[in-house]
């Protein structure tokens, strides 16, 4: 492989380092610090540079953060454009692609998949090729990094490859009013399932009301759990036949002793270990065992292949704009802005709707 020489001019580089490991609620201005270069850039044939256009903020970059070697840049899942590629680079100047670019501006990489070597294992996919065509005034190329991203994905390939939901069924989501939540209750809600979702706000369980789930708790971590469990009681009087659960502890404990026969249980994240530190081991399995219930951990890059995601875009798309489901995001702008935007996703919830990212 060959290298070009350096560009007459360098490219200034901005980036978030991780500065500090911090357990707990992330404390951004601990974790980050921003640090500018000066970069000469000199391409391998298969290389390219990249623009940074949108990056994701996303609850699972903590285990990340806890992860990545200080001084090195924050990862994240990022929609970024190719200003320069080599000879034989998989994408050509000009396209635009969505990968796992890091809270950094300007990205130069091959596209490949690469292995993640943190506490989960994990191989990071490919960067792929979007579409400019299937993007627009509904779907803007921001949603990218959301309802046509990982996080619909995660509730998509859930309803599609694991959930077997009927009509009638009881479907419980833990975290609902995230971009994740909110879409697997609606498509429950299609497939004809009696829809109960957890927030932390009334105004948010307004929100999720309004697009259509049946039951709204209001529920943080911390509450009194015999209260939860009497209105989790009310809310699914037949029990529950699929669990969707983003926040595992107290919460999760609740519902599998609800669990119904043949029932289904998601586990697509866990707050109250990765956040609220209590690491217990698998907990009340005896409720698993009556039930005959099946846990399935989600870990949604293994559904990101060319066919689903021309699926996703037919089916979670087309249902978009056909105005039968429903998604929000808030963008916040400025590269400065993705400490403050990630800060968002555990403190002052109450502003934000769906999909967090940042334009650059
Ligand atoms: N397994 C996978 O492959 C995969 C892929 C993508 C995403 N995920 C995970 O799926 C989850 C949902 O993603 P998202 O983008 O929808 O996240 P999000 O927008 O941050 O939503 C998180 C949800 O969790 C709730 N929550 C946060 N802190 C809480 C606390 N202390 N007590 C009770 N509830 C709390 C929020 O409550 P409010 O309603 O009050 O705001 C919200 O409903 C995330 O944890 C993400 O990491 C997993």
């Amino acid at each position: 492989m060959t290298s070009h020489p350096p560009r007459a001019d360098k490219v200034k580089v901005d980036k978030w380092i991780v500065q500090e490991h911090v357990e707990g609620v992330p404390d951004v201005e601990r974790m980050y610090r921003k640090v500018t270069e000066e970069v000469e850039v000199a391409l391998a044939d298969d290389e390219m540079l990249l623009r940074t256009r949108y990056v994701s903020v996303d609850p699972y970059l903590h285990g990340i953060a806890l992860d990545t070697p200080i001084g090195d840049h924050m990862g994240a899942d990022s929609v970024m454009e190719v200003v320069e590629a080599g000879p034989s680079a998989r994408f050509a100047v000009g396209d635009l692609v969505q990968g796992f670019g890091g809270w950094r501006s300007h990205v130069v990489s091959d596209g490949a998949a690469w292995q993640w070597t943190g506490t989960f294992p994990m191989v990071f996919p490919a960067f792929r090729r979007l579409e400019p065509a299937h993007y627009d005034e509904v779907l803007p190329l921001s949603a990218a990094l959301g309802v046509l991203g990982g996080s619909g994905m995660t509730a998509w390939g859930t309803m599609t490859r694991f959930f077997s939901v009927r009509p009638g069924d009881t479907v419980v989501v833990s975290g609902a009013s995230g971009q994740v939540g909110s879409l697997v209750g609606q498509l429950a809600k299609r497939a004809g399932a009696r829809v109960v979702g957890t927030t932390g706000t009334p105004e948010k369980a307004g929100y999720l009301a309004e697009l259509g789930f049946d039951e709204v708790l209001e529920y943080r971590h911390g509450d009194d759990l015999e209260a939860v469990r009497e209105t989790l009681l009310k809310a699914a009087p037949d029990g529950v036949d699929k669990y969707f659960d983003n926040l595992g502890g107290g919460f999760t404990d609740i519902v599998f002793g609800m669990l119904n026969v043949g029932s289904q249980v998601a586990v697509s994240w866990q707050w109250s270990s990765q956040v609220g530190q209590e690491w217990h081991g698998p907990r009340l399995l005896n409720y698993i065992m009556f039930p005959r219930a099946t846990i399935r951990g989600i870990f949604a890059p293994e559904w990101f292949t060319d066919d689903n995601w021309a699926a996703l875009h037919a089916e979670l798309g087309g249902a978009v704009r056909r105005g039968e489901i429903h998604y929000r995001q808030t963008v916040h702008q400025g590269f400065d802005a993705i400490p403050d935007a990630y800060r968002s996703l555990y403190a002052d919830r109450a502003a934000s709707r769906g999909k967090v990212l940042v334009e650059l």
